[in-house]
């Protein structure tokens, strides 16, 4: 297993604003290519979602997911590289998430970007998924303005970073078990509701009164980590000893307790790091209440609020693209005996 910005090669490609990154996305459920010239400029995005292939499991299967992955990536390139509207002769290097996520799923990604590289004879570039959620945000908002105070809210992740410039970031809060977006799923499959979870939460919740019943807040006033697996709990034994409940309720009275746990957080870590913007990113910053709780909370406090458009929030290859052609700023590319790394954790990223 090697990490992707440790130890490698530097670079001998020079990079700028015609720098073009084309980026291989495969570490969970969705294939995903796209073309990024000069790290912001998306020329091409393209997402194939295995939403179909998964749903009926209610959750996402890991030998499913590397097949789908090995049929979809053909066409997905091709697309993405006519969709960019550019000869592959242009493509300076390939990047690809290299982890977190599903082992088998991002060999597909990581053997694929090797492969073109070697062909198209330019770096290749392993990009830590979790830096890439960093990077979409600032994709939209390429201006944004630092201290800023990043909620990386996800399936796999719920994470606080402090970033105090492009390329200086570090974790400052976590959540200790559960990721928002794995509460959401759990919620919503005991629920019945259909999968992925956070949007059916999300739909319900609109219908539904979130004062209806006031679930556990965790940890509100006790550091930057945050927890969710008392919350699920918690709507469990709701449900359980009261049947006849409304589904809608619940699932608004479960939204606006993982929404005021998040929001009060962020709130508290921004505050601590003089943060002079807010950003969301992951697809939990997808969800509705959490994109107006946090832009009033932002707005309250003086701070620029970014919040990526829900393309950027849940996993694309923009992001990966991008976060490439940073790498590649930085001289950092990888070697082609790199491998992936399932667990791999945003890094202090103090460079
Ligand atoms: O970032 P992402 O696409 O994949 C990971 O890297 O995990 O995030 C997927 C997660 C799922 O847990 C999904 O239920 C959640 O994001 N999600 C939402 C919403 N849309 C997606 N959660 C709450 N509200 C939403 N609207
Ligand atoms: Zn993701």
């Amino acid at each position: 297993m090697t990490a992707p910005n440790n130890e490698a090669p530097k670079s001998k490609v020079s990079v700028d604003e015609s720098t073009v990154v084309l980026g291989i996305e495969t570490s969970c459920d969705e294939t995903a290519v796209a073309v990024v010239m000069g790290g912001t400029d998306v020329l091409s995005s393209v997402v194939a979602s295995q939403l179909v292939e998964h749903a009926r499991f209610g959750g996402v299967v890991p030998e499913i997911a590397s097949r789908a992955h090995l049929e979809a990536l053909p066409h997905v390139t091709a697309q993405a590289m006519q969709q960019a509207n550019i000869d592959l002769s242009r493509v300076d290097a390939v990047a690809a998430t290299v982890g977190p996520g599903l082992i088998g799923a991002l060999l597909v990604g990581v053997s694929a970007a090797k492969a073109a590289a070697l062909a198209l004879d330019v770096p290749f570039i392993g990009v830590n998924h979790l830096e890439a959620h960093l990077y979409a945000a600032l994709l939209d908002e390429p201006n944004a303005k630092f201290p800023m105070l990043f909620g990386l809210v996800s399936g796999g992740h719920t994470l606080f970073v402090e970033m105090l410039d492009y390329d200086s970031y570090q974790v400052i809060g976590q959540t200790i078990d559960d990721a928002a977006g794995e509460a959401f799923d759990k919620v919503a499959r005991f629920l019945g509701l259909s999968y992925p979870g956070g949007p059916a939460i999300d739909a319900a919740a609109t219908r539904g009164n979130d004062k209806a019943i006031n679930f556990p807040r965790a940890m509100l006033n006790d550091g930057l980590d945050v927890s969710f697996s008392g919350l699920k709990t918690s709507v469990i034994n709701h449900v359980r000893a009261n049947p006849s409940v409304s589904t809608d309720d619940v699932a608004a009275s479960f939204q606006r307790a993982v929404v005021d746990v998040l929001v009060h957080k962020a709130r508290r870590a921004a505050r601590q790091i003089n943060a002079r913007t807010i950003a969301l990113g992951g697809g939990v910053a997808a969800n509705s209440l959490l994109r107006r709780e946090m832009t009033l909370a932002g707005n309250t406090d003086g701070m620029e609020v970014v919040l990526p458009s829900r393309e950027m929030c849940t996993d694309n290859a923009a992001m990966i693209a991008s976060a490439g052609w940073y790498c590649l700023r930085r001289g950092e590319v990888s070697t082609l005996d790199a491998g992936a790394n399932p667990n791999l954790k945003l890094g202090a990223g103090q460079r």
